[in-house]
This record gives structure tokens, sequence and C-alpha cells, in this order.
């Protein structure tokens, strides 16, 4: 059985890419709905059925044993419908994991105050990022600022554009007093080095950069550690599989230059389980 990496487009190929060098043993399936991306200004509705209809084509035809929704606003908007509704009724065996607690549990490790999310307008609205860091330590802040034009850009070799749009983002934190931002979009960690260095131009240069792609990979590992059930079911030693719901050479041309080389892309047609 394979461990599925769920992402609305191409932007979790970031993710899977520091994943699968982090554990090449294991056999990764990348999944990116580019048909329907972006999911981060979508109703939550929406956002469950896509994700749904996804997560349910790499069970059924992927075998996947476990899967990782890497979207954070898809993490927000479906994953606990998903454990709680439609995995006990389709595949109770297997799971669903998502990138928001890892996420926490690292920011709260870093003993940081005040901290600026950089994120989908959908992953904002829920305040979930604000709640669950309350709830660890009650005086810590948290400044959102949306940054939907990244994704797009990221999606569609816009690069050329993204220092303009990054510093006007960035500005938007001016006077919080932030020591830290979360990039809370699987797309974001594209632009990581770019942020990294206007945010010391406009922010200062002690702010910390909290990039989800060096995150996750021992929280995985250590999930698996503490799951040697899951962890068994689990096949060695067989190459990633790339799927995706659209694909063009112009994606394709995207995602070797994400990936860092070139991979092969397979299409998936989803079935439309209905709403
Ligand atoms: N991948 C999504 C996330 O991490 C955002 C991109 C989108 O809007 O589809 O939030």
């Amino acid at each position: 059985m394979k461990i599925g990496i769920f992402d609305s487009g191409l932007g979790g190929l970031i993710i899977a890419k520091s994943l699968i060098q982090a554990m090449p043993q294991y056999p990764f399936v990348y999944f990116g709905d580019t048909k329907h991306v972006p999911y981060g200004s979508r109703s939550y509705e929406t956002i469950y059925e896509f994700s749904r209809n996804c997560i349910d084509y790499l069970f059924r035809t992927q075998d996947c044993r476990l899967v990782i929704i890497a979207c954070n606003t898809a993490s927000i908007a479906a994953l606990r419908k998903l454990q709680q509704e439609y995995l006990p009724i389709n595949f109770p065996e297997r799971r669903i994991l998502g990138i928001i607690v890892p996420t926490l549990e690292y920011v709260a490790q870093r003993g940081l105050r005040n901290i600026g999310l950089l994120a989908t307008e959908g992953t904002i609205r829920s305040g979930v990022y604000g709640e669950e860091l309350a709830k660890i330590d009650p005086s810590i802040k948290v400044y959102s600022v949306a940054a939907p034009l990244l994704v797009p850009l990221v999606e569609n070799d816009g690069d050329k554009f993204a220092p303009a749009i990054i510093h006007e983002y960035l500005e938007k934190f001016s006077g919080t007093g932030i020591d830290s931002i979360i990039l809370g979009c699987t797309h974001y960690p594209h632009y990581k080095k770019l942020i990294k260095e206007q945010a010391c131009e406009v922010l200062g240069c002690d702010i910390e950069v909290i990039s989800q792609d060096e995150i996750l990979q021992e929280s995985l590992s250590d999930y698996l550690h503490r799951h040697p059930e899951i962890e068994q079911d689990i096949t060695k030693n067989e190459s990633p599989i790339f799927i995706t719901t659209d694909i063009t050479g112009a994606y394709l041309a995207q995602a070797n230059r994400m990936f860092g080389r070139k991979i092969e892309i397979l299409s998936a047609t989803v079935q439309n389980m209905g709403s």
C-alpha cells in the first residue's frame, strides 16, 4: 500500500519533494487537483466535495493506506468531516492526516509569541490558527494576511510578478511586531527565499519564516513510528507516482521546475460522489 499526498494543485509538490527525499523507502503518490485549483476562495462545502472525490480516488485506485492533506485550506475545510463521516463508512481502516496540527506543534515548540500568518482567504476565514495557538498559550498573538495572488503565480510560472506582490503583502504586517511568519499554504514555500529576503527589508531580519516543507517529515516519521500496524502495510522501495486532474504542457513544465527534475505526471478522472 502507498502514502498519498493531496493538494489543490501543484504547490504541494514542494512538500512531496521534501517527504520523498527524507523518506525514499516509502511509495508516495502525489495528487494535485489542478482542474479545480485554487481552492482558497471557495466555500467550505465545495472544498469538501473536491477533496473527498480526490481522496476517494487515492484510496480506491492507488491503494493508499494513509493520505496526508498537504493543503491547509482543505485540511481546514474537509479533514474533520472526512475523518468523522467519510472514512467510517468507506474505509474504516485507512487514515487521513492534515497539515495544521504538525504546523501548530512545530510553532508551539519554537516559543514564538507574535506570529504572522500568510495563507489563503479560506484558511484565514476559519480563524483556526489563532484559536488553536491561543489554546496552547493564550499570550500568543496571530496577525493574518491573505495572500491569494501567490497561488496562481505558482501554478502559472508567474515568478517575475512575485516580488512586487509579496512586498505588498508583507507591508500589511508593518507595526504588528511579529517575530515570525507561517507560510500557511502549500504554494508559498516556492517563494520562501524571496519572502525571507523581503521580510528582512520590510519587517526586520530576525523574522523567522516557518515553511511547511521543513516540518512534515518529522511528524510523518513520528506518526509511522507510533503506528506500526500502518507502517507495516506500506510497501517499501517503490518509485513515487504523480497524478493531477488536469494536465497541460505548461503545467508539466511548471511541475518539473517545482520538483527540481523531470517527473512523469498521470492524469486522473475523478468520480464525483455528489454533494
Ligand atoms: N494549497 C492550498 C493551501 O495550502 C491553497 C491553494 C489554493 O488556493 O488552492 O492552502
